[in-house]
């Protein structure tokens, strides 16, 4: 198939798979024909989300801890295990701490950049080998999952993490201009609000989710296919010169400020 948007035959792997914003790029990537690992610490959750995602296409759970260079060694071993070389690495785990300035505990502070900063370069760099087979015309793709939250106060006491997600997106753009050379595209995007685990103590409630969804000129949250819609885009034929870019992805609310 030569759509401009296809991602067929494409190996693929999306950390924090199981849930999310992960589990709606997994899909993504599935329908349009990629083979897709799938990866997070819940094995139950992630084997019942990599068993979902199968009736779209071939999705292989492997259970670990993103947050530690051991975890991601020994993730990256078993997928080197089953492949020769992958197309996408998609670094989307990711977790939040919330809790006022006075407070904020330095165990908050590590697990956060653990697995929103840390993981994303170690990630990127235990899979380079993986990632050698991209061309001129059609290189490996890398995705860093940032936030608006990295380029806005995010408007609750979320320190590290929008201090992780700026750095995410900078880490992007570094990784981008080094490793063009080798063939390899690194992106971002920069997610507004979006349903989730992670978002789930707003969109339980319904006050508070009115509440962030009239702070969005679309006037509505992220929906599955907006973010594989962009995650396609990266990933295919379509993106091959879309290179160190931060893609915003919001329903306009970033661009209020
Ligand atoms: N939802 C939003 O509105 C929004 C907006 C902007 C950016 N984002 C970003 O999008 C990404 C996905 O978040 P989400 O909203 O989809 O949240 P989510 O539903 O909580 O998903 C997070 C995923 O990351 C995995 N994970 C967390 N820590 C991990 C670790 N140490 N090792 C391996 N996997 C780990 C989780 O599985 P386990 O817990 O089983 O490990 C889960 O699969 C994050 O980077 C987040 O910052 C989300």
């Amino acid at each position: 198939m030569t759509h401009l948007f296809s991602v067929q035959g494409k190996v693929a792997i999306v950390t924090g798979g199981s849930s999310g914003i992960g589990a709606m790029m997994a899909k993504g990537l599935l329908e349009g024909g990629a083979k897709v690992y799938i990866t997070a610490r819940k094995a139950e959750r992630l084997m019942k989300k990599a068993e979902e995602l199968s009736q779209y296409g071939e999705c292989i759970a492997i259970p670990g801890d993103m947050s530690t260079l051991a975890g991601i060694e020994a993730f990256v071993k078993a997928v080197s295990d089953k492949e020769d070389y992958i197309d996408i690495l998609i670094n989307n785990a990711g977790a939040n701490w919330i809790a006022p300035i006075d407070g904020f505990p330095e165990k908050g502070w590590d697990k956060v950049m653990d697995i929103n900063v840390k993981s994303m370069f170690f990630m990127t760099q235990k899979c380079l080998p993986l990632l050698s087979k991209g061309t001129s015309e059609d290189p490996a793709r890398v995705i860093l999952i940032s936030s608006i939250h990295g380029l806005t106060n995010p408007g609750m006491p979320a320190y590290a993490y929008s201090a992780s997600k700026a750095a995410c997106a900078h880490l992007t753009r570094h990784l981008a201009t080094d490793l063009a050379g080798r063939n390899i595209n690194v992106n971002g995007i920069a997610p507004g609000f979006f349903p989730s685990n992670m978002t789930k103590d707003i969109t339980e409630n319904e006050q508070m989710q009115k509440m962030a969804i009239s702070q969005i000129p679309r006037a509505r949250m992220g929906q599955p296919d907006d973010i594989a819609g962009t995650a396609l885009y990266l990933c295919s034929r379509a993106g091959a010169w879309t290179c160190g870019h931060i893609i915003v992805l919001d329903g306009g609310m970033t661009a209020k400020y």
